[in-house]
């Protein structure tokens, strides 16, 4: 185990004796003050990128299959008459095959709806039997009384160096659980909820969920959600220093700038 709580992991893990040699995951000092650190396990980038790749399928083939009826309702069936939302049509570019076909877009749809659940299944199993989803993820009390500070950092794009970088910050950690606990869940239920075999299987889901059309309305927001995620998050990554933090998902290893005085 190392001493600063982020980059010991179980593939870290060495056997008794060897504490003399250097850990491979050990930090590295670099010029200046800087120090290059683990951040994240080969597990966890695989499944990082396999996921993007998954996702950007999934949402590309869910457009194609909105594009069928572009239209949203509550309730248990569409009446065609009172939708609260309609869409125009999507360009052939944003839909996965690149025209309209329900058919070859379901095809893909459920092929990677597999591989995006297999996959999560993976990630989530290995954070929680590492202990990374409680080291890295669950706010500490300290945490929780730091968000109207961390809110205000945000909002003036100031990032946090030395000791402090080598953690996720609050909001970091709340959306990260609000995405892997709250939102994929949601997707996978709502998803689940429009099968026909889960309909004979287990109708009281679509029941729960108040109906079919209903059920087609969640799994919308619930992707709708998971894309401005993506927004956000890829816009913290380039302001937060994009060729850093993309090195740290690639290669496993993170520069920590080092802490000065604040010149203001
Ligand atoms: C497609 C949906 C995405 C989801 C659901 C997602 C989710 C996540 C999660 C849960 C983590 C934390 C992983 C961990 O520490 O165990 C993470 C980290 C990261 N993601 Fe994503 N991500 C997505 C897309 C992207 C994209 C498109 C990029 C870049 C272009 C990106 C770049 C990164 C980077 C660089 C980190 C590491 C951040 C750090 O070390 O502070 N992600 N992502």
């Amino acid at each position: 185990m190392t001493d600063h709580g982020v980059a010991d992991t179980v593939d870290d893990e060495r056997p008794q004796g060897e504490a003399a040699r250097p850990h491979r995951h050990a930090d590295r000092p670099l010029t200046g003050g800087r120090i290059d650190t683990w951040r994240h396990p080969l597990t966890v980038r695989l499944t990082h990128w396999l996921n993007v790749f998954a996702m950007t399928i999934l949402v590309m083939s869910g457009i194609n299959i909105l594009m069928a009826h572009p239209h949203l309702y509550w309730g248990i069936r569409s009446t065609f008459a009172d939708p609260w939302m309609s869409f125009p049509m999507a360009p052939d570019w944003l839909m996965v095959p690149m025209r309209r076909d329900l058919g070859a877009a379901r095809g893909w749809h459920f092929l990677f709806a597999w591989i995006f659940v297999l996959n999560g299944l993976v990630y989530l199993a290995f954070i929680t039997i590492s202990g990374r989803l409680q080291r890295m993820m669950e706010p500490t009390r300290a945490d929780l009384a730091d968000i109207p500070h961390s809110i205000v950092e945000h909002a003036r794009l100031k990032f946090p160096k030395g000791e402090e970088a080598r953690r996720y910050n609050v909001l970091q950690k709340l959306t990260y659980l609000l995405v892997l606990l709250v939102l994929l869940p949601m997707m996978l239920a709502t998803g689940l909820a429009m099968s026909p075999m889960m309909n004979a299987a287990l109708p009281e889901l679509l029941w729960i969920l108040g109906g079919r059309q209903s059920a087609r309305t969640l799994h919308f927001l619930a992707a709708s959600g998971l894309v401005g995620f993506v927004f956000v998050h890829v816009a913290l990554v380039v302001v937060a220093g994009f060729t850093n933090n993309m090195r740290s998902m690639i290669t496993g290893w993170f520069v920590i700038e080092p802490e000065k005085e604040d010149a203001e």
